[in-house]
């Protein structure tokens, strides 16, 4: 889709709210016991910069039209780190390339602050990350159901072999 610009969250802090009740709604069976309160802090605490946990935004002119994470830790059983998390579009704006192009941003995001390896889970989108790269590391079953793990190395190791 033309025109979408990938921005920090940071600089529109504004949607905050927005975004926790589009969260709420999307993974209340994976948040568990969570209120969409506590769910919004969380997300408050992702609007940084240059730093690990942050978080992009997808724009369509001034609206936000979509969400990417990256986060230093997401599932206890998996202790490996940083994590892409809270990948999120809205319905109407979906099937247009914008979740891929948030992807590949916080990728080259994370690439950006020394990560080498990136990781996530999914309950049903594997087949849309492996699109992009990502290998599946794994299957746990969380409170919502079972899920994929996967991985994606982003970056490049400054170990010399
Ligand atoms: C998963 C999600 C982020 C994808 O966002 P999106 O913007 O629709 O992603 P893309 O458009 O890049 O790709 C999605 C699909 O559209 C297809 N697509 C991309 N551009 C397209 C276009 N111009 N026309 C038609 N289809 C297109 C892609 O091939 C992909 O196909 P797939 O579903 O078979 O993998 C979105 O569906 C979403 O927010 N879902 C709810 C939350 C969620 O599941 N988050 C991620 C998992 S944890």
């Amino acid at each position: 889709m033309d025109g979408i610009v990938i921005r920090p969250m940071i600089e529109h802090a504004g949607a905050v709210p927005r975004i926790a009740a589009w969260f709420f709604e999307e993974w209340r069976l994976i948040y568990g016991g969570e209120t969409q309160a506590s769910v919004q802090r969380r997300i408050e605490s992702w609007l940084t910069q240059r730093q690990i946990p942050t978080a992009l935004v997808a724009l369509s002119g001034n609206q936000v039209v979509g969400t990417v994470a990256l986060k230093e830790q997401e599932l206890p059983q998996f202790p490996e780190s940083p994590w892409l998390a809270g990948l999120y579009v809205v319905p109407e704006f979906r099937r247009h390339g914008i979740g891929a192009l948030l992807v590949q941003a916080a990728e080259r995001e994370a690439a950006s602050l020394g990560v080498e390896r990136l990781h996530l889970y999914t309950p049903g989108s594997q087949q849309f990350y492996a699109r992009l790269g990502w290998s599946v590391l794994g299957h746990r079953l969380l409170p919502g159901g079972m899920v994929a793990v996967m991985c994606k190395q982003v970056g490049v190791s400054n170990v010399r072999h």
